[in-house]
């Protein structure tokens, strides 16, 4: 059974797209299958594997466009075991196109659906903000996982976001559910970064991870060279942490 886990938060900058590859390059060492599908016309995921959103013929623009297009004819190995449904610029105009169509939200999960490409994991990058593609992510998946950054004011972005999923749960999409939450961009030396963690604990309990992904600035340097942390730094903590974050969803129990 393929689990389809979409990335959310409608803050920008806070570590969904480096969330999405490393987890993405995580779970393909542990032999599965995966699918990422990037669906921000910012396209920050497809540039992080070395790909040009300006030069793509086919992308999740096509795939959310136009029925016929099947998953297949969009999706590129980009890694062993790693497929990824490529973002281009276009899918900014995708969110005018769709605006007027009853379906607009529905036209991802219909497209995944038609497919009998076996993954075991399809993980959805959405854009910043709550439009078009965010809901087509949102409907699309089983499951929302959170990234949030240590730091104050990340709280507040998080209740809209839950806000949303219970919106979406309840009309089109009964089966999402949450995932969980992690906290990235920590820094184990400021006071604050652990306060927000222990308010995420007390707020979400279970559904808080445990793993919390460190903040260094190298980070930045590995999509420069196409890589994933991962693969551009293995023994990093960074890169270990994303293993053992991996291993968390995989168990898809969460610990208290
Ligand atoms: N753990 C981290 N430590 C330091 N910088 C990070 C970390 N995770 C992501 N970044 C950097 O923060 C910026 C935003 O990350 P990104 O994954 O693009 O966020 P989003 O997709 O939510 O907009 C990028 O420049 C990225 O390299
Ligand atoms: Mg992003």
């Amino acid at each position: 059974m393929t689990r389809t886990l979409v990335i959310a938060n409608q803050k920008g900058g806070v570590g969904k797209s480096t969330s999405v590859m490393n987890l993405g390059v995580a779970l393909a060492e542990r032999g599965l299958r995966v699918l990422l599908i990037d669906l921000d016309p910012q396209g920050g995921l497809t540039a992080a594997f070395g790909i040009d959103t300006y030069d793509i013929r086919r992308s999740a623009f096509s795939l959310v466009m136009h029925s016929h297009i099947s998953l297949a004819r969009v999706m590129r190995p980009v890694r062993e075991r790693v497929a990824l449904v490529p973002a281009s610029i276009d899918l900014a105009a995708g969110e005018i196109h769709l605006a007027s169509k009853p379906d607009r939200a529905l036209r991802l999960r219909q497209s995944l659906q038609r497919s009998r490409i076996p993954f075991d994991y399809i993980l959805i990058d959405t854009p910043p903000g709550l439009g078009i593609m965010n809901a087509n992510g949102l409907v699309a998946a089983d499951e929302v996982f959170i990234p949030v950054q240590c730091q104050y004011l990340a709280m507040r972005g998080v209740r809209a976001l839950m806000d949303t999923v219970v919106r979406i749960k309840n009309s089109i999409n009964p089966t999402l559910r949450l995932c969980g939450l992690f906290g990235t961009m920590y820094r184990p030396e400021s006071r604050h970064a652990q306060e927000v963690v222990d308010e995420l604990r007390s707020v979400f309990g279970p559904k808080m991870f445990k793993t919390l992904i460190d903040y260094d600035d190298i980070v930045a340097e590995a999509p420069v060279a196409g890589l994933s942390m991962l693969e551009y730094m293995p023994r990093h903590p960074i890169a270990e942490g994303y293993r053992v974050l991996a291993e968390e969803v995989m168990r898809g129990r969460l610990n208290k």
